[in-house]
């Protein structure tokens, strides 16, 4: 049995994680802010991990370093950070300090109290600017947005902590990634969450585009599958967590209306400089947000290789796109349905 952190454990993908490691026997302390977590993701058939997940700042440094002293752990999953990206653009100074000062923060403390490997969660985002695919981990990047930049900042730490100390550090770029306790409700919400809540609410989602962009979608379980997998990895690596095909948006938004049983609504096409309308802040002062970053992020084409991690980890994703799609639908849809009868 080990000793694990999972920062960012109220999260989408923290929680499952936290989950998965607990079920497997391992001795799993949780931490969040709850910035962005919610309760309802620490509540599992076997284990309620409400009362047990220590609410802190990774940015704490002496609560952090205090949690690494008493508790000594063997391996740290650093899940959290602000992931919304119009959030880090339109806050791009805490952004910094949670996404960089706060993952420095986590590598420091796990210096000092000799963690067997930590790892961390970083984004196929990091390719943003990139136009070769499957884009490949030793491809160079090249990112403008807050979020990506940020994320690409931490990477580099990673590595640096790794050359000065001889640490163990595994980056993880996450594709666009979805499942169940995917948020919905957030102001800015993931695709997929987004498409279930209007469609939910029987209202014609808003594409700020043709919906022809293609994505790499990982389901979360296969994610939480090569997390586990790299656990004991030692030195610095950096794994795509990619299903290495793509799907365009349309396609993600026609299977969700089906399964919904809401195909008689059609998503309406807006222009992608309107995508991040609900944040006024990026449109207004002396230097309004560049429309053409911002509609090659809306357009943009993600498709990541992911031949390392099949190669040195034997690992595989399994999960169908469809098959996925429709557990992320019902369980959002039954979350939903619980919250409004409240
Ligand atoms: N979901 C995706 O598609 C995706 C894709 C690429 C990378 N990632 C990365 O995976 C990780 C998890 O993403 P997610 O989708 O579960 O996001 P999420 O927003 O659901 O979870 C992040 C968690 O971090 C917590 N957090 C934020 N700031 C904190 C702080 N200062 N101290 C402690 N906790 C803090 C939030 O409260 C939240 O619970 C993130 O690092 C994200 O950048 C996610």
């Amino acid at each position: 049995m080990s000793k694990i952190l999972i920062t960012g454990a109220a999260g989408f993908i923290g929680s499952q994680l936290a989950y998965n490691l607990w079920k497997k026997g391992e001795e799993v302390t949780l931490l969040d802010d709850f910035s962005y977590g919610k309760e309802d993701n620490l509540m599992f058939d076997e284990i309620d991990f409400r009362d047990s997940i220590i609410k802190m700042d990774i940015c704490d440094e002496i609560g952090i370093r205090k949690l690494f002293e008493e508790k000594k752990f063997d391996y740290v999953y650093h899940i959290a950070a602000i992931t919304p990206l119009p959030d880090c653009q339109t806050k791009p100074r805490r952004a910094i300090e949670v996404n960089v000062a706060g993952t420095v923060n986590i590598l420091e403390a796990s210096r000092f109290y000799g963690v067997k490997n930590v790892i961390f969660s970083s984004t196929s985002a990091v390719y943003e600017n990139n136009a070769v695919f499957p884009t490949k981990e030793t491809d160079e990047v090249d990112p403008n947005l807050v979020y990506s930049s940020g994320k690409y900042m931490a990477e580099l730490f990673c590595r640096n902590f790794v050359n000065t100390y001889h640490m163990n550090v595994t980056v993880l770029r996450f594709a666009n990634v979805y499942g169940p306790h995917i948020d919905c409700l957030r102001t800015q919400p993931p695709v997929a969450g987004y498409l279930i809540r209007e469609y939910f609410y029987d209202r014609a989602p808003i594409l700020h585009s043709t919906g022809d962009q293609q994505r790499d979608f990982i389901y979360v379980d296969d994610l939480i599958d090569l997390a586990i997998r790299v656990m004991k990895n030692t030195g610095f690596d950096c794994v795509n967590v990619s299903s290495n095909t793509t799907h365009s948006i349309n396609e993600m938004d026609r299977i969700i209306a089906r399964l919904m049983k809401k195909e008689e609504i059609d998503s309406e096409h807006a222009e992608p400089a309107h995508f991040w309308v609900n944040y006024p802040d990026l449109y207004s002062g002396a230097y309004p947000i560049s429309t053409e970053v911002l509609a090659a992020e809306v357009l943009k084409h993600t498709e990541c290789d992911n031949t390392h991690a099949k190669d040195k980890f034997g690992w595989e994703p399994k999960v169908d796109f469809e098959e996925g799609l429709r557990r992320t639908v019902d369980f959002s849809v039954k979350k939903l349905t619980e919250r409004d009868s409240k």
